[in-house]
């Protein structure tokens, strides 16, 4: 073996040596497993305690939720509409009310108002049932009719907008609401994993500059969150 030979062959000895103690090292660091991440949603006061006792007893429940988000796609709109200090939020597809009350969690603390929009008159009166025991009626109103015709009415600036009713009505509601929220607004999407997401609604809210699009909880059903930037 030439003196050359000799060289490289030790420097590779030498650095599958470095790999291995790196590995080593990393597999000793303490790791955080999946169920120290899980965590129930606390209350902080008496109202927010009623609205999550009627969340749960829906979500323990089946049959008094009809197509809703999960717990995690709730949480997280209920997160990001409390942390833009949402005034006014146009749900488009009520069913029973299980979003409305994660939305009516951040309007309670920002002073803001839901309306929401509901096709079928049976789910709609459940929906305010469940608001009424909720205690959070209050903040929101039910508009009981076809929405593609209903938001064309509206003219006010809009702070969150969330898609969840007719899977291929997105992009009609997007053009018809994206002029009137604000900048720094916030569209959610319902379902932009499954099922299968109309790859118009996806293009228009991707290929927009004006728009920044992040899909989350892709192994759920998969909720779409774009800013209208500034
Ligand atoms: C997936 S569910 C909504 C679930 C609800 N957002 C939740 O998470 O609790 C969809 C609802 O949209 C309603 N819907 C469908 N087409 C509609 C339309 N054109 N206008 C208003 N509501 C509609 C359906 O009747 C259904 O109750």
């Amino acid at each position: 073996m030439s003196k050359r030979t000799a060289m490289s062959f030790a420097a590779v000895v030498l650095l599958a040596f470095a790999a291995l103690v790196i590995a080593q090292e990393r597999g000793r660091r303490p790791r955080a497993g999946a169920s120290s991440f899980e965590n129930t949603p606390l209350a902080r006061s008496q109202a927010e305690k009623k609205v999550l006792a009627v969340l749960e007893e829906m979500g323990n429940d089946r049959s008094r939720r009809y197509l809703s988000v999960s717990q995690s796609d709730g949480r997280l709109m209920r997160q990001l509409t409390e942390a833009i200090g949402a005034k006014r939020v146009v749900e488009i597809g009520t069913s029973t009310g299980y979003s409305g009350l994660w939305f009516a969690l951040a309007l309670r603390s920002t002073g803001g108002k839901l309306t929401t929009h509901e096709i079928d008159p049976g789910r709609a009166k459940t929906a305010q049932e469940n608001f009424k025991r909720a205690g959070v009626d209050d903040l929101i109103t039910v508009v009981v009719g076809d929405a593609h015709e209903a938001v064309r009415k509206y003219t006010e600036p809009i702070d969150v907008v969330f898609l969840d009713a007719d899977k291929e009505g997105y992009i009609d509601y997007l053009n018809k609401l994206l002029s009137l929220v604000r900048p720094g607004g916030l569209i959610f999407a319902h379902n932009m994993s499954r099922p299968t997401p109309d790859p118009r609604y996806i293009e228009a809210v991707t290929k927009n500059p004006q728009l920044d699009t992040s899909f989350l909880l892709m192994d759920g059903s998969g909720l779409g969150v774009t800013l209208k930037k500034r």
